[in-house]
């Protein structure tokens, strides 16, 4: 094994502190360990310090009661990585605007973390990459900028991440974890770290097939589900519900997995990870036939949606222009404030487009974050009998508890259910979509 820093003050950094390193962080606390967290972004580091949870779908004390037990720190500061006996990568993995991978924050960790690397230190890397980047990508940052060697002066492992946001039932250390090393006196180290806090590890023959493993996960998700989507359209034009169709064909006790429909796909994962692996695959000479044929229904589901929307108000001799239209759900999936790549957002522009005026609701989401053009910003509609009133249709594209869908379908006269939560038995026409 390759030794550890002996002088240690932490047994592993964070960097990246957002939907996977906060609770990464909090599962090494819970177990014991003594964290240091770290962040490019001064503001979230302020926040995290004064025991703010910036993550909705956590326990608003999880952070202050992690800071209480004096193993949790955070810190702008990276010189204090070079304290910790390994340090965990987890930043976003982004595509750029013609769906290549954008590693730049891979790369950039890789540089705030190079000058402070010491020997026996172990680099995991855990954001969600095509099959090499850690082998050949962060690796290089890492050698270039501390003059050591990887696999012999420190070690280097790629351990996916396999974090369910909202998911209260799913416990870090509970999860199998997939742990790849650059040689298997790295994946050692990893196992020695990881074996603290996760009960069951998965490891695999190197860096890259864990790579594999990640995508693999993702793209199996991301066609599946477009799949039902395309299934929903084929046997709501038969005037058969998909939604009755998958909970009987999932009383199947073998060789059926239930996946379910919706407006499209959203997150920072499932829309965006298949695409690593396309870009990845050109390199040797491959295309990913089923990536993109999947991508593309999945991409056309926020126009089937707002067809569907189209289609019954012209039933009803009126005009999408000048008229109010509400948005439920901005989150890409329930329980969660997470709105990236929501589907919704594309449902809003196409709406507008048309002349709609637009309004959304979303507990989870009370003001548009920056990073959604010119609906940053909005708030969410307050929810009141006569502002429901004066809206002429409803589109649920994310199933969130706690919303009074019969209430909905009492006011609002047409709603478009994109995610079967509204009650068809009120006074709305409710079109499955
Ligand atoms: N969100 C999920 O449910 C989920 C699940 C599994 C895997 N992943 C993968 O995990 C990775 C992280 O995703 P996330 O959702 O936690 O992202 P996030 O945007 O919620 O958090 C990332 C954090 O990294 C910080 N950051 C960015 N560049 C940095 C740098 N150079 N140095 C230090 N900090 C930096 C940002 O300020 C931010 O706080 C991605 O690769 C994603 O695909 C995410």
């Amino acid at each position: 094994m390759i030794a550890k820093p002996a002088d240690a003050k932490h047994e592993v950094a964070i960097v990246g502190l957002g939907y996977v390193g906060i609770p990464l962080a909090l599962g090494f606390v819970n177990a014991g360990c003594r964290v240091l967290g770290f962040d490019a972004d001064g503001g979230r580091v302020l926040e995290l310090q004064n025991g703010h949870a910036p993550l909705a779908h956590l326990p608003p004390d999880a952070i202050a009661k992690a800071l209480q037990t004096k193993r949790l720190e955070f810190s702008a500061d990276k010189s204090r990585l070079s304290e910790c006996e390994a340090v965990i990568i987890c930043v976003p993995t982004p595509l750029r605007k013609h769906q290549d991978p954008d590693l730049s924050h891979i790369l950039d960790a890789g540089e705030e973390i190079a000058p402070h690397l010491r020997r026996g230190m172990l680099v995991s890397l855990e954001s969600s990459t095509y099959p090499g980047t850690t082998r050949e990508e962060l690796r290089a940052v890492l050698e270039k900028g501390s003059g050591l060697k990887a696999g012999t002066d420190f070690a280097l492992v790629f351990s996916p991440e396999r974090e369910d946001p909202g998911n209260t039932q799913s416990v870090i250390g509970d999860m199998p974890k997939v742990i790849g090393g650059l040689t298997p006196a790295c994946l050692e180290r990893g196992q020695d770290l990881y074996g603290r806090v996760i009960k069951h590890l998965v490891p695999v023959k190197d860096c890259d097939t864990a790579e594999a493993v990640k995508l693999t996960e993702n793209i199996f998700r991301f066609i599946n589900i477009a799949l039902v989507n395309e299934l929903k359209r084929i046997y709501s034009s038969m005037d058969i519900d998909i939604w009755e169709v998958i909970d009987a064909a999932k009383t199947k006790p073998f060789g059926f997995m239930p996946f379910y429909p919706g407006p499209g796909v959203g997150g920072h994962c499932i829309p965006i990870d298949p695409y690593y692996l396309t870009w990845k695959a050109k390199e040797f000479n491959y295309d990913t036939r089923f990536i993109e044929l999947a991508g593309q229904i999945n991409r056309s589901m926020p126009y089937y949606v707002v067809n569907h929307l189209l289609e019954a108000m012209n039933a009803a001799g009126r005009s999408l222009r000048g008229a109010r239209v509400l948005v439920l759900g901005l989150a890409y999936k329930p329980g969660i404030s997470d709105d990236r790549e929501s589907p919704s957002y594309h449902i809003m522009d196409l709406l507008a487009k048309k002349g709609a005026e637009v309004e959304y609701y979303d507990e989870h989401v009370p003001k548009i974050p920056p990073g959604h053009g010119h609906w940053a910003g909005r708030s969410s509609m307050l929810w009141s009998e006569r502002n429901l009133s004066d809206c002429a249709a409803a589109i649920v594209c994310t199933a969130h508890r706690g919303v009074h869908y019969e209430q909905l379908a009492d006011l609002v006269p047409l709603v478009i259910d994109a995610c079967n939560v509204v009650p068809k038995n009120r006074k709305a026409h409710v079109v499955a979509a």
